[in-house]
């Protein structure tokens, strides 16, 4: 197969052009030459989306394209350029229009298309609309696609530092030994899922290779939140004691969910947030994804971040989760 990853160069659109060129295909990456280097055994084209798409680029011929591109201007010149390629988009599940609703692809769902591009840096609420928009792009444009809706992807590389929180913290506790108390955020009852981005690269090169069309949430099966924290303790060899702190215990100690400075990651307020990472893995299962259990990306994401001196993590600092954990009772 001769692929063309529109990224290529970072962490997810990476692992796309990574496992498609150890598969034995043709794979070019284009990319602005900005994020960092592509991978051994992949061709780099330069290419900066706000230019034309180069005729030469769309002369060479390709069986499929895999595209992240949140800019439906993109979008709109690569489909155009390239109609009779199998298009796979990553899209995400912020497309959904209530973060609270668990319900997968569906009428009325969706938030209302932004087909014009916006800075998402001045407005972070455009990025859902504006991927509604760019897949509303693609599945138009080209002859065949496969839309992706990704919820939280996590593992080796991760830029964002949500999920690395977790083994980062786990693996201090191991070093500090046994029953040590580690806070964790809610309700261990509390449903969650994450998608290892090994596993859902190697998906969307099946999904090019396939040309299977449709649209699916990329995700991982659900499992209670508990469950995923042990799973990551037991990855990296980690004993913790959990200290559960409910929605109003971390607001009142100043914690904030998700991501970002002081935040707790993987915590969702609930019920706002319930939907978000409770999507039905189903359909992608049975269309072949095949996630790994949460111990060996806990593990592997452990050592990625001792090896990498500028990997990102976000979250509370080990004092600030001191600090927070001696305000809360601990039975
Ligand atoms: N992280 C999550 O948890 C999560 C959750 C749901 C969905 N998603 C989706 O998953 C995908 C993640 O993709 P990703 O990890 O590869 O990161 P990304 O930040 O979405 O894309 C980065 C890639 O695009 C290239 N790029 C950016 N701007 C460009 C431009 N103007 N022209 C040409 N190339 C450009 C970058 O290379 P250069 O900078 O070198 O140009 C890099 O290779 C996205 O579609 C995202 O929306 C992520």
């Amino acid at each position: 197969m001769r692929l063309l990853v529109l990224g290529g160069s970072a962490f997810l659109s990476r692992a796309v052009a990574a496992d498609a060129a150890t598969r034995g295909h043709e794979v070019v990456a284009a990319n602005r030459g900005r994020s960092g280097p592509v991978p051994d055994g992949v061709r780099h084209v330069r290419l900066d989306r706000a230019d034309p798409f180069p005729e030469a680029l769309a002369a060479e011929g390709f069986d499929a394209v895999v595209d992240v591109s949140r800019t439906p201007s993109h979008v709109r010149r690569a489909v155009s350029a390239l109609p009779d390629a199998h298009w796979v988009f990553v899209s995400t599940i912020n497309v959904y229009a209530d973060d609270a609703d668990p319900g997968g692809p569906g009428v009325g769902r969706l938030r209302a298309p932004q087909a014009d591009d916006v800075d998402g840096a001045e407005d972070p609420e455009a990025y859902g609309a504006m991927k509604v928009a760019c897949e509303e792009l693609v599945r138009a444009g080209a002859v065949t696609s496969a839309v992706v809706r990704p919820g939280l992807i996590v593992g080796p590389g991760d830029p964002s530092g949500r999920f690395t929180y977790w083994p980062a913290r786990l693996g201090r506790a191991r070093d500090t030994g046994a029953g040590t108390d580690v806070l964790a955020p809610g309700d261990p009852a509390d449903p969650m899922q994450v998608i290892d981005v090994r596993d859902l690269a190697t998906w969307l090169v099946d999904l090019a290779e396939r040309r299977t069309e449709g649209t699916f949430d990329g995700v991982g099966p659900v499992a209670p939140i508990g469950e995923h924290l042990a799973a990551a303790a037991r990855g990296v060899g980690a004993e913790p004691r959990w200290v559960w702190a409910d929605d109003d215990a971390l607001a009142a100690a100043d914690v904030r969910p998700w991501s970002g400075e002081r935040s707790l990651p993987l915590w969702l307020p609930r019920p706002e947030y319930s939907g978000m990472p409770a999507h039905d893995a189903g359909p992608a299962l049975a269309a072949g994804l095949a996630p790994r259990p949460v111990e060996d990306t806990a593990r592997d994401t452990l050592a990625w971040l001792r090896a990498t001196p500028d990997a990102e993590v976000t979250g509370l600092t080990a004092a600030e989760e001191a600090t927070v954990l001696t305000h809360i009772a601990v039975p």
